[in-house]
């Protein structure tokens, strides 16, 4: 199914909490080689099974993009991508008909989840929606979807350690540790844990690499980074992954 400028406008109707993500939204292609660069280590993907188990369960992705992440949740029970942006959904949708049988994807975002109260064992927003100040009303709704124990598990960069957040600091608008304390309290206020992963990217190829950073970060600091790393595939970077149990 083709995705029109209609549909798009449609959608920003149905979920107006629906932020359109330039990154992927912009370049899903890119993204892919930078999902690739991150699940090479699979720390953080190990971290999130640690933190709510899903063998058996049932998940939830949401925002899933174009569904990179759906087909790494073996021994799931049930897994559903929700997704508000229409390519993305059908790429996701596409994605999952031929690499993840038993899965699905479904039109939603954080504040309208397309799901019954209690009916999720776990959920997990990955650098989706979940950006506080400002989203009390997605996780009252996470919460409602959730069953009493599940848990949400959020994943954020980590502001205060690695290269990646060295090159968010020189794009950024506001001191990273401003921001970062920010985060921290706006979760801790409502109970969340904090959790430090400490990873890489890891690139195949210089140009994967200039990509990939080049969809990140504005073209000057991206550039002006590869040039004083002129051999790098590798970058450092930090994640703070929040869980959140109803
Ligand atoms: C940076 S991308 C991450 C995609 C995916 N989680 C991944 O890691 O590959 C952010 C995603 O959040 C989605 N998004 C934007 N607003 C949203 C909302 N209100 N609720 C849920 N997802 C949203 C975007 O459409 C996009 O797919």
């Amino acid at each position: 199914m083709s995705v029109t400028a209609d549909s798009r406008v449609a959608a920003r109707s149905v979920f107006p909490d629906w932020r359109f993500a330039p990154n992927i939204g912009g370049h899903p292609d890119v993204y892919e080689i930078e999902n690739q660069a991150v699940d090479r280590a699979g720390h953080v993907l190990g971290a999130m099974r640690a933190l709510a188990p899903w063998a058996n369960a049932s998940l939830v992705d949401l925002g899933c993009g174009t569904g990179f992440w759906l087909p790494r949740y073996a021994g799931a029970a049930r897994v559903i991508g929700i997704e508000p942006d229409p390519a993305l959904r059908a790429a996701a949708a596409a994605r999952v008909v031929s690499g993840a049988p038993g899965t699905h994807v479904l039109a939603g975002s954080a504040e309208h989840m397309p799901l019954p109260d209690g009916s999720v064992d776990v959920v997990h927003a990955r650098f989706a929606y979940f950006f506080p100040p400002g989203t009390e009303v997605g996780l009252a709704e996470v919460l409602r979807v959730l069953r009493p124990g599940g848990r949400l598990v959020v994943v954020d960069n980590d502001y205060r350690w690695g290269e990646f957040a060295e090159l968010l600091a020189v794009a950024a608008t506001q001191p990273p540790s401003r921001t970062a304390a920010e985060v921290d309290a706006w979760w801790l206020e409502r109970g969340a844990t904090r959790h430090e992963v400490r990873s890489h990217l890891q690139f195949a190829s210089r140009p994967e690499m200039s990509a990939v950073l080049g969809i990140e970060f504005p073209a000057e600091v991206a550039s002006a980074w590869l040039r004083r790393h002129p051999s790098a595939l590798r970058l450092s970077y930090g994640f703070v992954l929040f869980v959140v149990q109803a």
